[in-house]
């Protein structure tokens, strides 16, 4: 018979056994833990033997106070079985395991922000259980110790053949430093080249606020490279005294162009001449539906890039693991980076042993392929849902990601009024105003995310949206 856990519940009680009354101080001792939700219904209370022995009373006293607090509703529970606090018992504060939604979103129908999934459907649940389970059953005792500050040797090794073959990323194990998603590794590397003398970081201008942030708090000041038709445009570094740049060439954040190669070997030559680093964000890198495949930059200059990759698009933002691949004079000034903490920084290593089995095994592959298809038949309903709009938008980006962005260049279209009127018809929608490093952007433009809805619910999503251009105007 399994042994009921709750006999051995641990509980804290403020409670005084030395001062006279002591049942009554029991009772209300159990009481005000209700009150206050140090104890919420459902809570096993441990057995009146174990709380009697802890506490250095009688049993007979608990078995009273706990009949005493049943009689009253704070408890259930049968002679013979487990005490536990009763469903209904009053609360000062409940718990609440739902998020409270942002306020002026409640009546949002359907979510068209980018860096959002429908991760209820896309997670591959199942085939991540069987490599938790098989590392579970596998790991090393070395596994639960404090480890190696770049990560799990496993989960390295896996992630310099992956990004070798599928993202053209010169690695190696030695090089390559686990962390927990993009914007941690942009802090580690600014945090990094600023111990090494760096003062200001060029970033495209658009990008993601939050990331301008991390380079800012980590002590880089911040300026920008203007964002054209070819990417971000390089000629613009050398005069701005950067000694860091960051750049999405792949499937630039947020516009959606991709960095030509004139622009590439430009960047690579400025970083070389002057001594500079550049930081690759890789972030949707996997996702690419019309052309072969744009490989990383860091290809070209491992000793001048550092190439930085999340799950956050591939698997679910909430694993928290990514991966830095840093040149090797920058493997430890990384490290370093990462602050006193024993075993560096970097996601759990269960997480890391299992993410290693993950890709050995070909799960990731498997499921990109199939990502891949359904995000590709999600870009084609957003093209042919907003085809029809008029005057009509010209969509940007389209060959790679999971957003489309529409700028409003030679439209008659505002993003206040288009905002104003996505909200009216239940939508949350992002603008290319807030991604600009001035704070707004005229013309501007809408920047669309088509992961979060479910495939199903896409076209009523975009026929709103598509009524939420037409009201806009009038
Ligand atoms: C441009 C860009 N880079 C990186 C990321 C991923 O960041 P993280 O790995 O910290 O979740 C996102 C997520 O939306 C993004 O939009």
């Amino acid at each position: 018979v399994p042994r009921d856990w709750s006999t051995s519940a641990e509980l804290h009680l403020e409670f005084d056994a030395c001062v006279p009354g002591r049942r009554a101080s029991l009772e209300k001792a159990v009481r005000d833990a209700i009150h206050a939700g140090r104890l919420v219904p459902g809570s096993s209370l441990p057995s009146t033997r174990r709380l009697a022995a802890d506490l250095g009373l009688s049993r007979g006293t608990v078995v009273e106070a706990y009949a005493q607090l049943t009689s009253e509703g704070y408890l259930v529970g049968r002679p013979g079985s487990s005490t536990s606090v009763a469903p209904g018992a009053a609360l000062a504060q409940s718990i609440s395991l739902s998020e409270p939604a942002p306020s002026g979103v409640e009546s949002a129908r359907f979510d068209l922000r980018p860096g959002l999934l429908d991760i209820g459907r896309t997670f591959p649940r199942r085939e991540w259980l069987r490599s938790v389970r098989t590392v579970l059953a596998s790991a090393p005792d070395s596994s639960f110790d404090y480890g190696d500050p770049r990560g799990r040797l496993e989960l390295r090794v896996a992630l310099a053949r992956y990004l070798g073959r599928a993202r053209g990323v010169a690695a190696s194990p030695e090089t390559i430093v686990v962390c927990q998603g993009f914007s941690h590794g942009l802090e580690l590397a600014a945090r990094a080249l600023l111990g090494r003398g760096a003062s200001i970081a060029a970033m495209e201008d658009p990008c993601l606020p939050a990331h301008r942030m991390c380079v800012k708090r980590a002590g880089l000041a911040v300026t920008g490279m203007p964002v054209e038709a070819l990417g971000a445009d390089v000629a613009a570094l050398r005069a701005s005294g950067a000694n860091v740049a960051v750049v999405t060439p792949a499937h630039q954040y947020p516009t959606g162009v991709t960095l030509a190669a004139e622009r590439r070997a430009q960047l690579v030559e400025w970083a070389r001449q002057t001594g500079a680093v550049v930081i690759e964000d890789d972030y949707d890198g996997e996702f690419r539906y019309d052309r072969q495949p744009v490989g990383a930059l860091q290809g070209l200059a491992p000793h001048e890039v550092i190439y930085i990759g999340t799950t956050s698009k591939t698997m679910a933002p909430g694993l928290r693991v990514g991966w830095m691949v840093v040149p090797p004079n920058l493997v430890q000034p990384v490290i370093d980076a990462m602050g006193p903490q024993p075993g560096g920084s970097g996601p759990p290593s269960l997480e890391q042993l299992a993410l290693a089995d993950f890709i050995e095994r070909g799960r990731l592959d498997q499921h990109l392929r199939r990502l891949r298809a359904a995000y590709r038949r999600r870009r084609d309903i957003v093209l042919q849902e907003l085809a029809d709009v008029a005057p009509p938008l010209r969509p940007y980006g389209i060959a790679a990601g999971l957003h489309v962005t529409f700028p409003f260049t030679g439209t008659p279209y505002e993003e206040a009024a288009v905002a104003a009127a996505a909200r009216r018809n239940g939508l949350r929608v992002a603008f290319l105003g807030s991604h600009t490093h001035a704070g707004a952007s005229k013309p501007g433009g809408l920047v669309l995310g088509f992961a979060r809805p479910t495939e199903p619910q896409l076209p009523e999503a975009l026929r709103l949206l598509a009524r939420a251009f037409a009201e806009s105007r009038s």
